[in-house]
């Protein structure tokens, strides 16, 4: 087993038995067990200032906090984006839509009166490969609407218009969140939502991110990201979650969790999907989050004709 696949190892370890990893969380979280190393050296966020995450929960376990087992972002009332690794495995038969349900417009898990949203499909990218961890992307689609209110659920925007070639450059602060583990060197799983200030470390066009060995860290359908000099990332438990960057204004998704080697490890930044790639996949998915939907080229051309010559009430008018 390489070490790659060791640590991967352990964050599908996360998913899978999130009952434990959860627990040994809980404890390290319990007032008095003094934790500041809010992580991976992030800080506590309200959801009201990520309103696009939410957490992907298993439906057998009621409380929250042991339920949780990935992060994943709300693209619309009906579609939430998240990471294929969290349901499809080498090993063991794919999760399927109603082993999950989607926690949506929470900051603190475990808090009572949550309720959660079931899923009705889940659409993992038909390339997802879990031996390289490559084209990590899926789609969940809801059963019900998620029940966006401007406030604490609301749709984070596709990269739909950026320079797919050129976005996001090198140096672009982004943010990343979730309720994964926050420390790198043992298990200590918040039950508030934390956030964390990280950087794009690579331009689309580099083919080295850290030290990974080359062929690991594939440019095309990756992103490389973190914050170096204190050592922010992603963990355990983050993946699937949204790795956001503002821009003009919008905040826009430009990654979503996948992998590294351990967590906040100078030599091994954090690896995440890059979304830009997946833009085609996404439209042919669920057509209704292409921004061109429901023009009807038709009734365009149509228009055209009209406003290019006479008005028809005005042609008919004249021949009169
Ligand atoms: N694979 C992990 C998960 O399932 C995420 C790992 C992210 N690691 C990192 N160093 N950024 O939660």
């Amino acid at each position: 087993m390489s070490l790659n696949s060791v640590i991967k190892w352990g964050c599908f370890l996360v998913v899978s038995i999130p009952i434990a990893s959860g627990l040994a969380g809980f404890v390290s979280a319990q007032p008095g067990n003094k934790d500041d190393d809010r992580i991976i050296n992030g800080q506590e966020v309200s959801i009201s200032q990520v309103p696009w995450q939410v957490a992907v929960v298993s439906s057998s376990e009621p409380n929250d906090f042991y339920a949780q087992s990935c992060g994943a972002s709300i693209l619309s009332e009906n579609w939430i984006l998240t990471a294929a690794h969290c349901f499809v495995f080498a090993d063991q038969p794919n999760t399927a839509a109603a082993d999950i349900e989607i926690l949506a417009g929470v900051t603190t898990l475990g808090e009572s009166g949550s309720s959660r949203t079931s899923v009705q499909q889940i659409i993992a990218h038909p390339s997802y490969d879990p031996s390289t961890t490559n084209n990590d992307i899926a789609l969940l689609k809801l059963a019900a609407p998620v029940g966006l209110n401007g406030t604490s659920k609301k749709p984070i925007a596709l990269p739909f218009e950026q320079l797919t070639a050129t976005w996001p450059a090198a140096n672009t602060p982004a943010t990343v969140s979730g309720w994964g583990n926050t420390s790198a060197t043992e298990s200590a799983y918040p039950q508030a939502l934390m956030a964390a200030e990280v950087d794009v470390l690579t331009s689309p066009s580099e083919t080295q991110c850290g030290s990974y060995p080359t062929g690991e860290y594939v440019p095309d359908t990756m992103l490389c990201a973190a914050e170096m000099t204190v050592g922010k990332d992603a963990c355990q438990g983050d993946s699937g979650g949204p790795l956001a960057v503002e821009v003009a204004g919008t905040w826009t998704l430009a990654g979503i969790v996948s992998w590294g080697y351990g967590c906040a490890d100078p030599q091994y930044p954090g690896v995440y999907t890059r979304v830009t790639s997946f833009l085609d996949w996404i439209k042919s998915e669920a057509p209704e989050l292409d921004p061109d939907y429901g023009d009807n080229e038709e009734e365009e051309e149509e228009e055209e004709e009209v406003t290019n010559g006479l008005p028809v009430w005005l042609l008919y008018e004249a021949t009169k």
